[in-house]
């Protein structure tokens, strides 16, 4: 058998720490998922505008996919703090676990993209153009996240009614925020309307 590269290994350790999640929303599947789509996302922003993303490659792409929510895979279920700290604690626990086996010019970019990923539309604000790597995981996650499936079971697993509405309300919110922005871009455009139409990956768990 062909020998792995640290790098290799590093996205495989991604998988199984992923493979570990407590939380099923944020499971082995949705980083699958998220992977799959930014490396599409990857493709064709890389098509339109090469100058802006030559710096960026599949095995960077994938790194952020596998290891954007290792933070939330810990937990059962996210807490309303974890809105905003998610992207800085899983920015921790990957330079942590990636120390060893990523060039730190790499484990930077990867990190600085998982730190910033779900505050990543207010960069839309303050700068205007994202960073190439988040712009990347904004429309791959953003893409998963307006699944219905996922919104049903984020909303089931929540005990009150409360707390019910609320994550009703932020997903209706985020699927309306996602519907306006991400038809506005390379990857939004040419693949919304395709999106509706895939059915959830079924996820092999060997
Ligand atoms: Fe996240
Ligand atoms: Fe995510």
């Amino acid at each position: 058998m062909r020998k792995l590269t640290k790098e290799q290994e590093a996205i495989e350790l991604g998988k199984v720490w992923m493979k570990k999640s407590k939380d099923p929303t944020h499971d082995y599947g949705h980083a699958q998922r998220v992977t799959q789509n930014a490396l599409k996302v990857f493709e064709e922003l890389k098509e339109n505008q090469p100058e802006r993303f030559k710096e960026i490659d599949p095995g960077l792409v994938k790194l952020l996919g596998w290891w954007h929510d290792c933070y939330k895979a810990r937990f059962e279920k996210a807490s309303f703090r974890d809105l905003f700290i998610e992207g800085r604690e899983s920015e921790l626990i990957f330079r942590d676990e990636m120390k060893n086996y990523l060039k730190p010019e790499r484990l930077e970019k990867v990190a600085y993209a998982i730190s910033n990923h779900q505050k990543v539309f207010l960069y839309v604000f303050r700068f205007g153009k994202i960073p190439p790597l988040l712009r990347i995981i904004f429309e791959a996650d953003g893409l998963d996240a307006m699944r219905r499936d996922r919104h049903k079971m984020i909303i089931g697993q929540n005990p009150n009614i409360f707390r019910k509405l609320f994550s009703f309300g932020m997903h209706q919110f985020m699927t309306i925020f996602y519907k306006l922005f991400l038809p506005f871009t390379e990857y939004g455009r040419n693949t919304f309307k395709r999106n509706k139409a895939i059915k959830p990956l079924n996820v092999p768990l060997d």
